[in-house]
């Protein structure tokens, strides 16, 4: 209830339009998607792996280059007013590209920098973060000492740095321990309530399903389903997201996909 009154006036916030990612001519990784998110809203992409998930979220952060189509976030066309973009948004993406080089300190200080915040406003985030993500005690520790979900967590703060409108977070709590992804998933419902749009990935059930106000069920670099949760189990007459996934796509969602970018390392013997 909160989130639906954060949807300010019901203004999409992101617009996608028939957005396309071919890589190296052949693997079409994401297909001919639409969607829009509101203002406020806390929107998830659910899906298997290899889905297109990753690919989608880092064309709307300007990562991946598109090959057709259209992704714009607060009016601005991604590709074509970058700087625009991304003031406006925050992202913590799959691989965490972190300089383990430098202590979290060190790191936010640049981040603040290169956004140009001034300096009291940098120190200000970076004291309320360090102590929002249980960070303090390491702050001045190097980053490559850090575990696998301290490492994960900062990355979420350095996300949240400059105060961003639109966070984009893949795969937020993957290979974290119950506690820790409690502990995300109750910051992330925290900044949501706040006022912050939020858009993840996730190939969780459970997690689309306590956060995500709506769901865009992906497969093959398809949208094959789109509501919430329940409405979703309501339209396909049953109990639960993976059966809804069944239903539509007519295979289960843990079923391991091959890899449809490796080569036949047989080829040769074998003549094809
Ligand atoms: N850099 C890349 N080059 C070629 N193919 C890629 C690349 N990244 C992803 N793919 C392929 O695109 C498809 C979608 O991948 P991805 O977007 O990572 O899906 P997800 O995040 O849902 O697991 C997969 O078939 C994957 O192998
Ligand atoms: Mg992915």
């Amino acid at each position: 209830m909160d989130q639906k009154m954060n949807e300010k006036n019901g203004r999409n916030i992101i617009e996608v339009t028939n957005l396309t990612k071919i890589y190296n001519g052949k693997v079409k990784a994401v297909d001919n998607v639409s969607f829009a998110v509101k203002e406020g809203e806390f929107f998830g992409f659910l899906g298997p792996n290899g889905a297109g998930k990753t690919t989608t979220i880092n064309m709307l952060a300007n990562l991946v280059k598109k090959t057709a189509g259209s992704a714009k976030i607060d009016g601005f066309e991604v590709a074509r007013q970058s700087d625009e973009v991304y003031k406006r948004i925050g992202f913590a993406m799959q691989e965490v590209g972190l300089d383990e080089t430098a202590t979290a300190r060190e790191m936010m200080q640049l981040h603040g920098r290169l956004y140009h915040m001034p300096p009291s406003e940098i120190k200000a985030q970076m004291h309320k973060l360090l102590k929002l993500m249980e960070l303090e005690r390491v702050a001045d520790k190097y980053v490559s000492a850090y575990s696998g979900g301290m490492k994960r967590r900062f990355d979420l703060a350095l996300s949240l740095l400059h105060k961003p409108k639109i966070l984009f977070l893949d795969e937020p709590t993957t290979g974290l321990d119950p506690h820790a992804r409690r502990m995300i998933w109750n910051h992330l419902k925290q900044l949501n309530k706040e006022g912050m749009t939020i858009f993840l990935t996730t190939h969780f059930m459970d997690e689309a399903e306590e956060l995500c106000r709506r769901i865009a069920i992906m497969d093959k670099g398809k949208i094959v389903a789109e509501g919430s949760a329940s409405s979703l189990a309501k339209k396909y007459r049953v109990k639960s997201l993976e059966e809804v996934f069944l239903k539509v796509t007519g295979h289960s969602f843990q079923e391991e996909e091959l890899n449809a970018n490796s080569t036949d390392p047989y080829a040769r013997i074998r003549g094809v």
